[in-house]
């Protein structure tokens, strides 16, 4: 139930049934984009309902793209590679994706713009974004310590080969973008691989990605053409309710047309692992993207260990894998995910402290965090800390625990999954 910004949950003695999830997040962003520096129409149907990727399609408008939402579907009239000098600031919201994705295009545009954000998008890293992008030729400032606002002086760039820093699928992909507008062949390389649907969505508009090993070419002045398609659902929302069901044994959902991109499914993996029985069923490609039926049961949970690539791969599941730790059998222990402390707030302490107010002995560490196994939680007054995934996150322990919880500011679900506590409660079992 919300009442303003806040939100209880009463505890469930099960959960089932049926769900299809609005587009993936990722691939809504990008898909936009493209669409709107393609030739010609791109129709996306199951696109993301959540603010962020409004956000995209609200800067888009404001570059001079027009599009339309018809039944179900965003419409978009592309402009070719050429966009609009905005009027005013680029409203980028919470959307840290629109932030550094589209700056890859802006860089290679011969106009100045200006990207505002939220206070907690304020407060995110850039420099990893402005490094690169300036030594294609761009020129971009930012306030203190490379935080927004960006304010981007586009020009015509030059190819650089670049390995990044930090495992950021956004960072690739603003490069790859970037690649579009310049001369010669952009190169990318990742040390530890992220999520593929900026090289994925490049394809399916047309244009051509070398990838040899751990590098990815594009070269410069490709032409894309519109598509049309349907977005598989978001498999990290799809992460909660597997969750959910991993905490009642005889619990099961099922998903239809859920993302299944290697890449992002590592999360069933790990699910996998830790008890939950899961099969999936009609596997389908559509553009280069996999989707499919997923059903999901729950059993009792072991326990895990989430480490190196595997953090990375699982980066948005962490608070919620780390939120449902205590009623594992063995706990779970994060490592090597510092970034979650960069996100939309620090993860690693909005977690710590969440679990520890429901009554859970947690340790906290600069890198992660392990949680033991075999504890009972108590309802108790949270904190969404303003993010999406922290208010999602402890909707699901919230389940399992005794007596009732209150998140306060649990309206941050609207960003990526504005239906998120409507669904959950439609499938659940008192
Ligand atoms: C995303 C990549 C990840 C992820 C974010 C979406 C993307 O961020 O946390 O929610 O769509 O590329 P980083 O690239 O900063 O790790």
């Amino acid at each position: 139930m919300l009442s303003s910004s806040s939100i209880s949950i009463h505890p469930a003695r099960g959960i089932s049934g049926a769900i299809r999830l609005p587009g993936d997040k990722s691939i809504s962003h990008r898909y936009a984009m493209l669409g709107a520096i393609a030739e010609g129409e791109t129709k996306l149907t199951n696109f993301s309902t959540g603010a962020d990727c409004a956000s995209t399609l609200g800067c888009l408008r404001d570059l001079g793209v027009k599009w339309e939402r018809a039944e179900g579907s965003v419409i978009l009239h592309g402009n070719g590679p050429w966009l609009t000098a905005p009027k005013a600031p680029l409203d980028c919201g919470n959307s840290g994706s629109t932030m550094r994705m589209l700056s890859g295009i802006l860089a290679g545009q011969e106009f100045y713009s200006d990207l505002i954000g939220d206070e907690s998008l304020s407060r995110r890293p850039m420099a990893r974004i402005i490094t690169p992008l300036e030594k294609m030729g761009a020129k971009i400032s930012a306030g203190d310590g490379g935080k927004p606002p960006l304010k981007i002086t586009g020009s015509k760039l030059q190819s650089i080969s670049y390995e990044t820093p930090v495992p950021s699928a956004q960072v690739k992909t603003s490069l790859l973008f970037a690649g579009l507008f310049a001369d010669g062949e952009t190169r990318v390389i990742e040390s530890i691989r992220t999520r593929d649907h900026g090289e994925i969505a490049l394809r399916a508009f047309g244009a051509e990605v070398k990838a040899e090993g751990k590098s990815l070419g594009i070269a410069g002045g490709q032409k894309l053409h519109g598509i049309e398609t349907v977005i598989p659902g978001d498999i990290s929302s799809a992460a909660f309710f597997l969750c959910a069901a991993g905490l009642f044994p005889d619990s099961q959902i099922i998903f239809d047309s859920l993302l299944m991109n290697p890449t992002r499914a590592r999360l069933l993996d790990v699910l996998v692992h830790l008890g939950i029985k899961i099969s999936v069923l009609e596997l389908e490609e559509k553009h280069g993207e996999l989707s499919g039926t997923v059903k999901a049961s729950g059993r009792e949970l072991r326990g895990a260990t989430i480490a190196g690539a595997d953090s990375a791969a699982l980066i948005d599941e962490l608070p919620v894998l780390a939120a449902i730790a205590p009623y594992t059998s063995q706990g779970i222990e994060i490592r090597d995910a510092r970034e979650l402390r960069v996100k939309e707030s620090d993860r690693i302490a909005a977690v710590a402290a969440n679990l520890r107010k429901m009554g859970a002995e947690v340790e906290e560490r600069e890198d992660g965090l392990r949680v033991p196994g075999g504890q009972k939680l108590h309802g108790a007054e949270l904190d969404s800390f303003g993010d999406h995934r922290i208010a999602m996150a402890f909707a699901v322990a919230a389940l399992r625990a005794e007596g009732e919880t209150k998140i306060k500011n649990a309206d941050a679900a609207v960003i990526s999954y504005p239906a998120f506590f409507e669904r959950l409660e439609e499938l659940v079992e008192r």
